[in-house]
């Protein structure tokens, strides 16, 4: 199929874009390079380094089948204090794309959505039915374009999944995350072992959880990538469907310092800070449904090889 990328120049992007292309799809990754990078890009896919914004020209040269759409601000602290970017980008940008694939006649999209529409949870493991209360301009945002490709459906016949991602870690086809400005749990404590920081703030231990740690639910890149092959053909036109992806079982950052140790052989000094604003205690997903309807199945569940994965890569790097 001929598939259009909008942010395939990022971490989740590119290795989507690498088995796109190792199953034989045709890929033009559009990315304004904002936060992604050019070398991230797959060989064999092209680049146009275009803004959401201003995609229309390049949908209507390349004429996709369908359209993987990535490309996002996605820092919730950056969220609350900057949240034009984030309306202006999730929002604002998605819209237009979706406007530029209507133009082009393509009806087609995946979407990276994310836990973060659930907000607060009240009940945990978190289903597609649960309450979407975001509680930061990120998972409003986010929320705002699942409910755009829901009338999108509804209106003009798109055929349309959104994923709700959990905490994605982890590497595949050589390629890790790489932030600018790193927030992430699992790329921070590695940054620690490889010294390259010298400790780890770990954000509260009095949560009402087993260690006083937070709790979340760690994907690996490589079974979310075969989501969103197995999510690509899936929904009928005008149906848009909405599936959660995490491996369905939590770990606490304690758990994940401990792996991070264990794998990489090095100390991770730890200094406990206060709690982060807006972090929920746990936010641990229920696949069921995509499980069910698709037959995902994720293969990495162990943490130490989700771990394992980031460091051999972050290490290559
Ligand atoms: N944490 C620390 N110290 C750090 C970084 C993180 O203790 O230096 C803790 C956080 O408080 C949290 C856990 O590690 O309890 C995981 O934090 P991350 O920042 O790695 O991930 P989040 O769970 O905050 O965020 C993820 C996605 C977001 C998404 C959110 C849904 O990265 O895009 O889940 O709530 F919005």
């Amino acid at each position: 199929m001929r598939v259009l990328v909008a942010g395939g120049a990022g971490y989740i992007g590119s290795v989507v874009t690498a088995a796109l292309l190792a199953e034989g799809h045709e890929v033009t990754v559009l990315d304004d390079l904002s936060t992604g990078h050019a070398d991230a890009v797959p060989p064999g896919a092209t680049l146009a380094e275009v803004s959401l914004h201003h995609s229309a020209p390049v949908l209507a040269d390349v004429r996709p089948e369908a359209v993987l759409h990535f490309a996002a601000k996605s820092l919730v602290g950056v969220s609350q204090q900057r949240p034009f970017e984030y309306w202006d980008t999730n929002v604002g940008g998605s819209l237009a794309l979706l406007e530029a694939m209507r133009a082009a006649d393509c009806r087609r999209i995946v979407f990276s959505s994310t836990a973060a529409t659930y907000g607060e949870p009240e009940a945990v493991p978190i289903r597609e039915d649960a309450p979407t209360r975001p509680t930061n301009t990120y998972g409003a945002s986010k929320l705002a374009v699942d409910h755009m490709l829901t009338s999108y459906a509804v209106a003009h016949g798109f055929a349309a999944v959104s994923l709700r991602y959990f905490n994605v870690a982890g590497a595949a086809f050589g390629l890790g995350e790489r932030h600018a400005t790193e927030t992430h749990l699992i790329p921070i404590a590695l940054q620690v072992a490889a010294g390259q920081r010298e400790s780890l703030t770990v954000f509260g231990e009095d949560y009402p959880t087993p260690d006083g740690t937070c709790i979340r639910d760690y994907v690996h890149v490589a079974d979310l990538a075969d989501a969103h092959l197995l999510a690509l053909p899936a929904p009928a036109d005008g149906e848009h469907r909405i599936y959660n992806l995490g491996n369905g079982t939590g770990f606490s950052v304690q758990e994940v310092v401990d792996a991070v140790r264990q794998v990489t052989g090095h100390p991770v000094p730890v200094v406990i800070g206060e709690r982060r604003a807006g972090d929920p205690a746990q936010l641990v997903a229920s696949s069921d449904r995509i499980r069910a309807d698709l037959g995902w199945t994720p293969d990495h569940t162990d943490l130490a090889g989700i771990v394992r994965d980031a460091w051999d890569v972050s290490r290559a790097r």
